[in-house]
């Protein structure tokens, strides 16, 4: 199953069981990485379904996707359909740059945050917060076993079992956010934990 294909599948039922998996609390562990966004213009990359749109204040937001079926349900005034790896944007176009819960799902990390530096104007900011495993080695062997029996029963009471499998899978896919983003284009200005366990992360980062 591709990352693409992940997300058209469950989109009707991304929002609900997101807000379920994560206690309720994806909303804040968005709205602190926002928090710390310049105004301005804002690119939401891997907007989704719109979900931090009602956070955003009166930046003017572009809503970017490269599922149609979640883009579809996202009531930004402005949307495009394209992957963070090529963005269909001038240079410096924004102010902040934000991204929720897509990192684990991209192609190319390096290749998104080069152009995510390209699209930001000097003195911009890109925010970025997702899900990955606990930094005590002890914690994260917990959280994994734990995940490996919940997504997919969690998964399977909305017919999606293999969507949630992937989910379980791809919260080992990347360092810690320091490792993930050294030697990239961007500068990690500040970094942060989040969640049970400390399972979610947040980032800021600057062009250098
Ligand atoms: C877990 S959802 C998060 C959606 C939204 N940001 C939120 O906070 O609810 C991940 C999103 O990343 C999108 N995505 C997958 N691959 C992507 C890529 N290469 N570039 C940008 N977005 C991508 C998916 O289509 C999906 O909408």
């Amino acid at each position: 199953m591709t990352n693409a294909a992940v997300f058209s599948d469950i989109a009707d039922r991304y929002d609900r069981l997101n807000r379920i998996l994560s206690l309720g609390r994806d909303q804040a562990w968005r709205r602190m990485v926002v928090d710390r966004l310049p105004p301005g213009r804002l690119l939401d990359l891997g907007a989704g379904t719109g979900a931090a749109n009602p956070i955003f204040e009166d930046r003017s937001v572009v809503a970017l996707d490269p599922a149609p079926e979640m883009l579809v349900r996202n009531d930004a005034p402005l949307r495009v359909v394209a992957a963070g790896e090529a963005l269909p944007f001038r240079n410096e176009t924004f102010d902040a740059v934000f991204s929720a819960y897509v990192f684990r799902n991209l192609d190319s990390v390096p290749d998104t945050v080069a152009e995510i530096a390209r699209v930001l104007r000097p003195g911009g900011r890109a925010g970025i917060v997702d899900l990955g495993r606990p930094a005590r080695p002890l914690l994260a062997r917990l959280h994994r076993a734990g995940t490996a029996v919940v997504l997919p029963l969690a998964g399977a009471t909305v017919g999606a079992r293999d969507e949630y499998t992937y989910l379980h899978r791809s919260l080992d896919k990347h360092p810690e956010p320091a490792e993930l983003f050294a030697g990239t284009v961007l500068r990690l200005v500040d970094t942060w934990r989040m969640g049970p366990m400390g399972f979610v992360w947040g980032a800021v980062l600057e062009p250098r």
